[in-house]
């Protein structure tokens, strides 16, 4: 079985040891570096074991001992059969004994020598591992990315959060595009606070706080995005999104993010990978394609799995054109099957123009609503009750 380690430690030369070290073992690899040890921690790890149920975490104690261990607990607790290998200077009998107890599999001295580390890979690849998450509790993320511009991820994004909203869910909206804006547009928000004031005041976050800094939609679920003049690039960046991401799992059950088409903008790219599906919004206009398959080969170069993306064709029709490509073709030109077609129709535009999205009214959405709505079912693996059988 391959190697994969979650590394924890806020001791940049600790991490670049244990990525040197692995160096040397076939078939393995760091999956994610954590620069902090601190009682959030198995959220972090909870959110990569759900993508990777095979990965071994590695926590570096040197820094904090007390705290190191609380958050072991934490991690244990959250995922009981996860393979724990805790690191320290001090290796006597009370530390490595403590460690024992608050859950680890194993204990590596610091500094870290070649040959203890070799060992210890040996004994975690030799020990059958998969951990399930399914009992997590933990918000999902579901991103929207367009292939292009004008494919309508932020129309298919802002109809996500408002279903999940209807059914009662706690949803939160982040618009990540910073150039558009377009969510507030959309639902027809002026929001007064933005992700700048979130940057700022994220080492004392908590629920009170974020809900004042929020727009509460009247479906629901709350909105945050960038200022809309657009000197203020503000200062947001991927660390500040990974803890801010943290709270949000851990606080609410769905967070639905606008990530605009950016996708090399460090922000997008963070929120593309703790997310727990990324949409993937094309149309069956060839530039859209050709954009969508050069967008999966980034993401694949940049260690996603097909499972983690879902192809979305928005305004699908059936009959493929001269300017639209045929299901087939979608399907074959990106190499793998589209989740869900939404079709072009005239109601999204009229829901534009009333600024509210198009699933609020659902009489007036008529079909159109009830596709999106099983396209929402489909993409959170609600399952339909069995359609019984003629009597
Ligand atoms: N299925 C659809 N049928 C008809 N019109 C649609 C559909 N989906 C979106 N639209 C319309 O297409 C336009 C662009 O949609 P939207 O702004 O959501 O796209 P986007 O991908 O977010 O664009 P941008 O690149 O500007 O962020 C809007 O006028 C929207 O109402
Ligand atoms: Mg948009």
């Amino acid at each position: 079985m391959p190697i994969s380690l979650l590394v924890a430690s806020s001791d940049d030369h600790f991490r670049e040891m244990v990525r040197e070290n692995l160096l040397n073992i076939q078939n393995s690899k760091v999956l994610s570096e954590y620069p902090e040890v601190s009682s959030t921690l198995y959220i972090r790890v909870l959110q990569d074991l759900e993508r990777h149920p095979e990965a071994a975490l590695v926590v570096d104690m040197s820094y904090d001992a007390g705290v190191a261990l609380a958050a072991m607990q934490k991690v244990k607790q959250a995922v009981p059969e996860l393979y724990l290998i805790a690191s320290n200077f001090q290796a006597d009998g009370e530390t490595v004994l403590s460690c024992l107890r608050a859950g680890a599999s194993d204990f590596l001295t610091q500094p870290l020598k070649r040959i203890e580390f070799r060992d210890a890979m040996q004994r975690l690849e030799s020990t059958p591992r998969k951990v399930s998450t399914a009992g997590s509790r933990l918000g999902k993320i579901y991103t929207f990315l367009g292939a292009k511009g004008g494919v309508g991820a932020t129309t298919l994004a802002v109809n996500f959060a408002g279903v999940l909203a209807q059914r009662k869910q706690h949803v939160v909206m982040l618009d990540l595009d910073w150039t558009a804006n377009d969510v507030a547009l959309q639902i027809g928000a002026a929001p007064q606070y933005t992700l700048m004031e979130v940057g700022e005041n994220l080492g004392r976050m908590d629920q009170a706080l974020f809900e004042g800094f929020v727009t509460r939609d009247p479906l629901g679920f709350y909105l945050v995005g960038p200022p809309d003049s657009l000197e203020q690039r503000g200062y947001f960046t991927e660390p500040m999104f990974r803890e801010f991401s943290t709270f949000l799992v851990e606080k609410y059950q769905s967070i639905v993010i606008d990530a605009g088409r950016n996708i090399n903008d460090d922000v997008v790219l963070g929120a593309l990978q703790a997310s727990n599906t990324v949409f993937l919004v094309v149309t069956q206009e060839y530039p859209a394609i050709r954009n969508a398959q050069r967008y999966l080969s980034f993401l694949m170069r940049a260690g996603f799995t097909q499972d983690q993306i879902k192809i979305v064709i928005n305004r699908y029709t059936k009959k493929p054109d001269s300017l639209h490509a045929s299901l087939e073709q979608v399907q074959q030109t990106l190499g793998q099957p589209a989740l869900y077609g939404i079709p072009n129709s005239p109601v999204f535009l009229a829901s534009l123009n009333k600024a509210r999205p198009m699933v609020q009214d659902r009489e007036a959405a008529g079909e159109l609503d009830r596709i999106f709505r099983s396209f929402v079912d489909k993409a959170t693996g609600v399952k339909k009750e069995a359609v019984p059988k003629s009597a």
